[in-house]
């Protein structure tokens, strides 16, 4: 007899751990949408990186299951970086990264990993058409004007609508914080297979510059809602002063990140650098920016601090710090 011995439920679908009579356990992942492109992923990259046994699937009742890795489950890069887990982050940023030295050009409306930026423009959209006040303000970050929100999505749009030619590269294509383990297994297929270079760095750094220990944390019905604790231990350092007039936001904040998880994008980053597959004049920033304003919804942002933290990040990656380059810069100061 099976019996499940833990259920979580998300957005997306749900997910049980499933125990035998023997003891053995099983993660099985039942999704709404999306399970082809899981299937497929996991065969693409399995040859590629560390993943756990593919068990059984059903394409009709939406659902695949996998061997149960105790590492994806209790000790992912989240306890790595936010919690107490030892990892060795070389060998982390080696798995992220091992596959970019093998890249080829291609258009980047064709990636698996597009499903987060050319297909969520439309939701990004609606915000050019909301009445909202604040997306009129000039958003002023230390003394400096950079245009208002509604412009920054503007911006936005049209950097990701120029039928850009990008480097690809063989990934997971989804590298959060949950998807991959302190031992460097990969977990989470659907966007695995060919991606965008571009795309990859920007989900990263979206993910890690503020969203996975915050932001997802309080406002997403995600995986990652149960690190409530995470939210505690660092709700302090992820605030912004403000000053709201009728006209303008001046915004102002010091530190963000926790020094583990800044030396961690630092290295993640270089190793890009070094790499030098991307341009040195690409803009990258508004593709970070687009990943910092979704999944996440703005309009659900309630706190004032904390959408003013994610309209200024908004302005500065699309205005300021729009290169490789420039991103390092902004990342080194906080
Ligand atoms: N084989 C597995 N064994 C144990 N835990 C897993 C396994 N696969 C995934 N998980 C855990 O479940 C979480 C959600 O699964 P994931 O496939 O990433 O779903 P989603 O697409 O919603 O992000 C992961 O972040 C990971 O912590
Ligand atoms: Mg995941």
């Amino acid at each position: 007899m099976k019996k499940i011995i833990k259920t979580i439920k998300t957005n997306k679908g749900s997910y049980y751990i499933i125990e035998d009579e023997l003891n053995n356990k099983s993660f099985k992942k039942q999704i709404k949408n999306g399970i082809l492109n899981e299937i497929e992923g996991y065969n693409f990259i399995k040859y590629y990186y560390n993943v756990p046994k593919l068990l059984e699937y059903n394409i009709v009742d939406k659902e695949i299951t996998y061997e149960f890795n105790d590492d994806l489950f209790y000790n992912t890069m989240h306890q790595g970086l936010f919690g107490d887990s030892p990892f060795n982050q070389n060998k982390i940023i080696n798995v992220l990264t091992s596959n970019f030295r093998n890249f080829k050009f291609q258009n980047e409306n064709i990636s698996k990993n597009s499903i987060f930026f050319l297909r969520r423009i439309s939701n990004i959209s609606e915000y050019l058409t909301q009445s909202d006040k604040d997306f009129e303000k000039d958003i002023i970050y230390n003394g400096e004007n950079l245009g208002t929100f509604k412009n920054c999505v503007k911006t936005i749009i049209y950097s990701l609508t120029q039928n850009n030619i990008v480097p690809f590269i063989i990934s997971q294509g989804d590298p959060t914080d949950l998807n991959i383990s302190i031992n460097g297994t990969i977990t989470d297929f659907e966007t695995a297979g060919d991606n965008s270079l571009i795309n990859e760095i920007a989900i990263f750094l979206g993910c890690y510059l503020v969203n996975c220990y915050y932001y997802y944390i309080k406002y997403m019905n995600s995986p990652h809602k149960q690190y409530t604790e995470t939210l505690e231990k660092y709700k302090n350092l992820v605030r912004c002063d403000f000053i709201e007039t009728e006209k303008s936001l001046e915004i102002n904040f010091s530190k963000l990140l926790p020094d583990k998880v800044k030396n961690f994008i630092l290295a993640y980053l270089k190793q890009v650098k070094d790499l030098e597959i991307i341009n040195s004049g690409f803009k990258l920033g508004p593709y970070v920016a687009m990943r910092m304003i979704t999944p996440v919804d703005i309009t659900n942002v309630s706190d004032k601090s904390d959408r003013y933290l994610l309209f200024a990040l908004t302005a500065l990656f699309t205005k300021k710090y729009v290169t490789l380059a420039d991103i390092i810069k902004f990342i080194r100061g906080i």
